[in-house]
């Protein structure tokens, strides 16, 4: 059994959706959600859901040895991204070099890079004119925004859009998208 941790920042709505696909899963389970915000949605669902839940503080994250020591109790093999706003030390990536993937709400390149999160990417792709939008789940290796594309999966832009409604779109693909482009890569790479 291939145990997976969850970073998330926010409301965590992905991470239910992983925990959820992998509940009955022969190959892998969310083994663990690690936030840096102990006032995120994702705290309320790792309690519900039974999920080791660790609230990390900036200093643990920019000197990572105890959370790879955690993360190496709970027999963590893998490692996603759903929603995390901090910076991954470069120690974590290595450590996990490989196993380690993140989900971004926009046809990466398009609307990538700093400052681009949540909201902000709706925004922009609307500013832009863009006719389409779309989630990517890449890889990520220590050139954070340049890691392999694994998977996009597209939608209309429609006329009367708007940021909210954009935002809702993109949520329903990643939660469609995500949990099974995450068992396919754990096959790959545990394989
Ligand atoms: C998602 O849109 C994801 O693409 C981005 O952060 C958002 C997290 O949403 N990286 P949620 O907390 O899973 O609802």
């Amino acid at each position: 059994m291939i145990h997976i941790a969850v970073f998330a920042s926010g409301t965590g709505t992905n991470a239910l959706a992983l925990i959820q696909h992998f509940s009955n899963n022969k190959i892998a389970k969310v083994e663990m959600i690690i936030t840096n915000n102990p006032h995120a949605g994702v705290v309320k669902i790792a309690e519900e859901n039974n999920v080791a839940l660790k609230v990390i503080h900036p200093d643990e994250l920019s000197a990572p040895k105890n959370l790879i020591a955690l993360m190496d109790i709970h027999q963590i093999s893998f490692v996603v991204l759903a929603g995390f706003l901090k910076k991954i030390p470069v120690e974590l990536i290595r450590h996990f070099h490989g196993r380690m993937i993140n989900i971004h709400p926009s046809l990466l390149p398009k609307f990538g890079g700093k400052g681009m999160y949540g909201h902000k990417v709706h925004e922009a792709v609307l500013a832009a004119g863009e006719k389409e939008s779309g989630i990517t789940i890449h890889e990520v290796t220590e050139n954070y925004d340049e890691g392999k594309i694994l998977f996009q999966a597209k939608c209309v832009i429609d006329k009367a859009e708007t940021v909210d409604s954009l935002a809702q779109k993109i949520h329903q693909l990643e939660h469609s998208c995500f949990p099974k482009v995450t068992e396919e890569q754990i096959q790959i790479v545990h394989t």
